[in-house]
């Protein structure tokens, strides 16, 4: 039904194979049954997300919504969205959300995330922490049984002032679970480039070889660097997690 719901599939011909964008189509169009006309909407920021966006700028054009204000948490979002004619406006005018969508990296069974894989999580902490609901949603592909557990970069934003020091910092804190810290570029081998952040800073990724225990105790530690601007460890924030796989949609509540 969610396929259908989301144009994927048609009565008469129920069972094509669904492509992993085809279930992050699934999750968002069903996060957007939760926005309501008049809604202050946080916009998370992307592929999944995406697909939430393009939703809610079809409903507004169409007349299903109405009054709703976004918050984007990126400039590719803001984009995205200025295209669709969203209303736009920020947290200084809008410092409470009804409800923030976006996707996320990882997802454990506590709901706790990673995200930031593609750049925006300083902006995305900032929205989703304003929120009163926070719906995520991923794939299955998302699901691990740890943060950290995919064997993916886990995030952190630092600022370009010494970022090797800071590296080296983070990659110390968490010698014991085998942890590798490499900076985010982009671009050929030769032609390489620090990746940047919507905001001007650098991202080291973290790779671990084993999980990094107390969560809340590995937060803060990094925190606790002076270089550091944000991680993209999502601790206790998610209020809703819709997963869309193979065999349906889960949702999971906090
Ligand atoms: C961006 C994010 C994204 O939500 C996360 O990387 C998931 O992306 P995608 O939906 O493309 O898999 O945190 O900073």
């Amino acid at each position: 039904k969610a396929a259908m719901d989301a144009g994927l599939l048609h009565p008469s011909s129920p069972s094509v194979i669904l492509t992993q964008d085809d279930l992050k189509k699934i999750a968002a169009y069903k996060a957007v049954e939760y926005v309501e006309s008049g809604m202050v909407l946080g916009l998370g920021t992307g592929s999944t997300a995406k697909h939430a966006v393009d939703r809610i700028g079809e409903l507004l054009r169409q007349g299903k919504l109405k009054d709703i204000v976004g918050i984007p948490t990126s400039t590719k979002t803001h984009e995205q969205a200025l295209s669709l004619g969203i209303p736009l406006s920020d947290l200084d005018a809008h410092p409470a959300i009804d409800l923030a969508i976006d996707g996320a990296d990882e997802v454990d069974p506590f709901l706790n995330l990673v995200k930031g894989r593609g750049g925006s999580l300083l902006r995305e902490k900032m929205v989703e922490g304003a929120c009163k609901k926070f719906i995520v949603i991923v794939d299955e592909s998302k699901l691990v049984n740890y943060l950290g557990g995919s064997g993916l970069a886990m995030p952190v934003e630092v600022i370009k002032f010494c970022w090797r020091f800071t590296a080296a910092r983070l990659q110390k804190l968490f010698e014991e679970a085998g942890c590798v810290a490499r900076l985010r570029t982009f671009g050929e081998k030769e032609k390489e480039e620090p990746y940047v952040t919507d905001n001007g800073n650098f991202i080291v990724d973290l790779y671990f070889e084993r999980s990094i225990g107390d969560l809340k105790a590995a937060s803060d530690a990094i925190l606790q660097l002076a270089g550091v601007v944000e991680h993209g460890m999502f601790l206790d924030m998610a209020t809703t997690v819709i997963v869309a796989g193979e065999l349906g949609l889960t949702v999971k509540n906090k």
